[in-house]
């Protein structure tokens, strides 16, 4: 992290306690820092109960054989029937579980608690009819439609782990997802609604599926929702549509109790090497961790809050705090398909006062574009039902945290800086709102039952006023238990730096008070709009182009971003003459950011690429990508000392008159 970085975020000084009212009557106080750092296990312990077992477990935790975690270990439990059943056993089959709001107006759904047992019930049903049994996979291609919930949720009543596949991601991207996890069932749609239009999905799943097709892991099935009546190609031998398969199938499912342990979902996300990391989830212990910090930190009154996750269901937070932590809490909430801006700038303040939300979270990324857009757009909705805003997925500069506290929150509203990973599964470090005084852009404290820390090189506690890695002395109930498939890469990637020590690949830094302020990743992984990115998987797609001999990319900062991907592309000899000719250097550049959009997605497309004839390195090869960053983010060029040729930044900064953006 950069010493500017540091000392911009010392000068704040504004504070924002609770309001009086959320802290008298709050779900969680003070004390219970105390009480969970005096009987850590107990206080996991009482968390659990929170939830319906099967059978009691034996032991809280495991670790006798570090970094596998048991949580809960002896006990089983079903995570469908924590977050649909027993709400309707309570006597709440009548109360809405979801609001969905789909893109194009007059289209949404209510769905109560009973309702939604009904379709998780006939999901699970059809799953079964097309073989999908306990322990295999199942991959999940959809849109934000109740169908994705209403398939994560059967999936986990079968005990068949669930890979959701964000649906910007390619059939590349998805193929080699599938193949890793060696789902045998794929579900998608026709498409979904993304600003205004009908956006095609099943193409992507039919590529994957041919890909696969003659390997080992065949695809078996595709059950394909009908969202948006666009013509679809059909394959007889393996996709059946959803209304046919689901639609007659018995609301009656009798539910087995999976052991704590088996596996819940995969998740991939990006690491620091080109292939992504299939992060693994199991059951008891991540609700447990989901369900307790979504009441707490959210301050959930399930009877009279409507709360509203924004998150895409693809990525962690939508699995975590829309999937699972809200529905095991018996929350009503809202899910919504669209785009914010579509099909005007005000719909998600819309959204808002038509149902009375009461909890919002979001990212800065989209606070930072509405802040952009102007507050008369929000001023113009009743949004006086809000009581708690949450930000999630990168740090939040104090001026879009103080702009969503004012505008969004009416200037009383606590804000939530929520800090954790796909990884953690559960929100770690994040201020409670009827308890911290909150400061705008640090995400304050470890919760109770966590224990952080800033530490230096040698794994020791940074004193007050410093930074350095942000690290996790103890487990915690919805931690990652190891990488899909491979144990030895779980243990390099978190767990070897510093011993039994977890690693999360950010830099913090402690402010006088010893509260916390991340300040981003210390690693090659980048964060573009709070979704994670890998330098190393956009240079190998970059590399992958039979006009490319070497790339390197860099994470850029970036206005409303966050981070953007800036690549530094080396042609082959042939390639270079024909960019020279006149003209054609701008289309090479954009048929390349097309070829990463084909390769990984849209999301990872570089902000700009710049085609150079040399790359800095230091005399043992490796790139120097923080001299990259400098040229990328208009900087003057740091100590070139180490470089192997300190011409060659002379060389890139000269060519860069020649580069091109969109
Ligand atoms: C990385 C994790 C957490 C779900 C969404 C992203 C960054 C996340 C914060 C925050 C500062 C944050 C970190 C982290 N990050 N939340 N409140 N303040 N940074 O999940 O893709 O696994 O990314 O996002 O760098 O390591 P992810």
């Amino acid at each position: 992290m950069t010493s500017e970085a540091l000392s911009n975020l010392s000068h704040e000084d504004r504070r924002f306690p609770p309001p009086e009212d959320l802290a008298a009557s709050a779900n969680v106080k003070a004390d219970a820092y105390d009480a969970a750092t005096a009987d850590f296990e107990g206080f996991w312990a009482e968390q659990a109960d929170r939830l319906d077992w099967g059978q009691k477990w034996d032991r809280v935790l495991n670790w006798d054989d570090p970094p596998f975690a048991k949580w809960f270990e002896g006990g089983t439990i079903n995570a469908s029937v924590n977050c649909v059943d027993r709400h309707v056993q309570a006597g709440n089959g009548d109360k809405v579980a979801i609001h969905w709001v789909g893109e194009p107006e007059d289209d949404s759904r209510d769905i109560t608690y009973a309702q939604l047992q009904d379709e998780v019930n006939k999901a699970a049903n059809a799953l079964t009819s097309l073989g999908v049994t306990k322990g295999d996979r199942v991959a999940i291609y959809l849109p934000m439609i109740p169908e994705c919930v209403f398939t994560m949720l059967a999936c986990a009543r079968l005990g068949a782990p669930h890979t959701v596949v964000f649906g910007g991601f390619s059939a590349d991207a998805l193929a080699s997802r599938v193949e890793d996890c060696g789902a045998k069932v794929v579900v998608t749609s026709d498409g979904g609604y993304r600003r205004g239009a009908p956006s095609a999905l099943k193409p992507a799943v039919d590529d994957a599926v041919a890909k696969l097709a003659d390997g080992e892991h065949a695809v078996e099935h595709v059950l394909v929702v009908r969202r948006t009546g666009q013509d679809v190609a059909w394959n007889d031998d393996v996709d059946v549509w959803w209304h046919d398969v689901v639609d007659d199938q018995s609301t009656e499912h009798e539910p087995e109790m999976h052991d704590a342990e088996h596996p819940l979902y995969v998740m991939y996300t990006s690491g620091t090497t080109g292939k992504p990391k299939g992060i693994l989830h199991t059951t008891g212990g991540y609700l447990v961790g989901t369900s307790y910090t979504h009441w707490a930190v959210f301050d959930l009154k399930p009877d009279t809050d409507v709360y509203w996750c924004t998150a895409d269901v693809g990525w962690v937070t939508g699995h975590s705090y829309m999937v699972y932590g809200p529905l095991a809490n018996g929350a009503t909430q809202v899910m919504y398909e669209g785009t914010p801006d579509s099909p005007h700038k005000g719909r998600w303040w819309e959204i808002i006062e038509k149902y009375g939300v009461t909890i919002f979270y979001t990212a800065p990324t989209a606070i930072r574009t509405f802040m952009k857009w102007g507050r008369e757009i929000p001023d113009k909705f009743d949004l006086s039902s809000v009581r708690v805003l949450g930000s999630v997925g990168e740090p939040i500069n104090p001026e879009a945290y103080v702009w969503y506290r004012d505008t969004i929150g009416a200037g009383k509203t606590p804000v939530v800086d929520t800090w954790w990973q796909t990884e953690t599964g559960q929100i770690l470090i994040s201020p409670l709102p009827g308890v911290t005084e909150a400061k705008p852009g640090s995400a304050m404290t470890p919760l109770p039952g966590i224990d952080a820390d800033v530490v230096n090189d040698e794994g020791e506690s940074v004193p007050d006023g410093s930074g350095g890695y942000l690290i996790l002395r103890k487990p915690w109930p919805a931690m990652l238990r190891t990488i899909w498939g491979d144990d030895e890469r779980y243990k390099d990637t978190y767990w070897s730096r510093w011993p039994n020590v977890y690693f999360a690949g950010d830099g913090a830094k402690k402010d006088e008070d010893g509260d916390i302020w991340v300040l981003g990743r210390v690693d090659d992984v980048m964060n573009v709009s709070g979704h994670r990115l890998s330098t190393t998987e956009i240079e190998s797609a970059l590399v992958s182009h039979p006009k490319v001999a070497e790339a390197a990319v860099v994470g850029a900062s970036d206005e409303m971003t966050g981070q953007a991907p800036c690549a530094f592309v080396i042609l082959r000899e042939t390639a270079v003459e024909e960019a020279d000719e006149p003209g054609e250097g701008a289309d090479l550049v954009q048929e390349l950011r097309n070829h990463v959009a084909k390769e990984i997605g849209a999301i990872a497309k570089p902000r700009q690429i710049l085609i150079v004839p040399e790359l800095p390195k230091t005399r043992s090869g490796k790139i120097m990508r923080r001299l990259l960053r400098d040229v990328a983010e208009n900087r003057e060029i740091g100590d070139v000392t180490t470089l192997a040729d300190s011409s060659v930044m002379n060389l890139i900064q000269s060519g860069m008159s020649g580069s091109s953006d969109e």
